[in-house]
């Protein structure tokens, strides 16, 4: 099968990338219980663009930690590529982390005194690679990959924030995840800083990347392929974009 009729297969023929399967998240606060997510049901599948959008305290920033193994579900399932994520072991996960899904905040979390470029090859030192050489040319090329070739050696302070949450993303993109997660990535900036950042996701996109992004915003949100809508910690709405 070519990759084009592949892709043209009805999508429930495939196996999703990502599959939510009644997932809930009860948070624990001493006798008080809150209900962040409820019984949510999610396919997602290799290649898509997704907006999930919702109010202040809806449960996206939790439905992202859990897309992204940073948290897990207090009850039902979630498969990534068809694999239960509640049976992986924590290196598995940890693996998984950091090869296969780069994050991206809305508050960058770059770590001030380092320059672009060692901000942006951390997590190939957490992959375990020793040869600094190689290091600093990938970190070098995913900040060229965002237009930040000019400012590697300059540390966040001395960048807008537009370029802060640039190179947020090259580090993101360095271990090459297929999927990435964003959680408000345009939060804190101006409209044009935030429409280039945008249209950084749309080029992730075009390269056959996963791209999820979680916003308030109905502009931002309106940019993906797809827009599932949740409130009170279910999905109220799911659908396509029409481009
Ligand atoms: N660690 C936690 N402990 C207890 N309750 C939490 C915790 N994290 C989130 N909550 C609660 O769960 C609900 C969902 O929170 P979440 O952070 O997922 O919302 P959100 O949609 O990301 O909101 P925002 O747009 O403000 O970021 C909220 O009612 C919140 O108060
Ligand atoms: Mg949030």
């Amino acid at each position: 099968m070519t990759t084009r009729e592949f892709a043209s297969l009805a999508p429930n023929t495939r196996t999703p990338l990502i599959e939510l399967e009644k997932v809930s998240k009860i948070y624990k606060m001493g006798a008080v219980e809150v209900n962040a997510l409820q019984e949510i049901r999610l396919e997602i599948y290799d290649g898509e663009y997704v907006a999930i959008m919702g109010q202040s305290g809806s449960g996206k920033s939790t439905l992202m930690h859990i897309l992204g193994c940073l948290d897990v579900p207090t009850s039902g399932s979630y498969r990534l590529s068809g694999v239960d994520v509640g049976r992986m072991s924590e290196s598995e996960l940890a693996e998984i982390r950091n090869r296969k899904i780069g994050f991206v905040f809305q508050q960058f979390h770059l770590l001030p005194r380092l320059p672009a470029w060692k901000n942006v090859e951390l997590p190939l030192l957490y992959a375990g690679e020793k040869d600094h050489k190689r290091r600093r040319q990938m970190a070098e090329a995913s900040l060229a990959s965002v237009g930040l070739t000019e400012r590697v050696n300059h540390r966040p302070t001395e960048l807008s924030g537009g370029q802060q949450q640039r190179v947020a993303i090259a580090r993101a993109l360095v271990t090459n995840p297929s999927i990435i997660l964003a959680d408000e990535p345009t939060g804190n900036l101006a409209s044009a800083q935030a429409d280039e950042i945008m249209t950084i996701f749309e080029s992730l996109h075009q390269q056959g990347r996963t791209v999820v992004i979680i916003t308030h915003e109905p502009d931002i949100a309106t940019r993906a392929r797809r827009l599932v809508r949740i409130r009170d910690g279910q999905v109220i709405d799911d659908e396509a974009m029409v481009k």
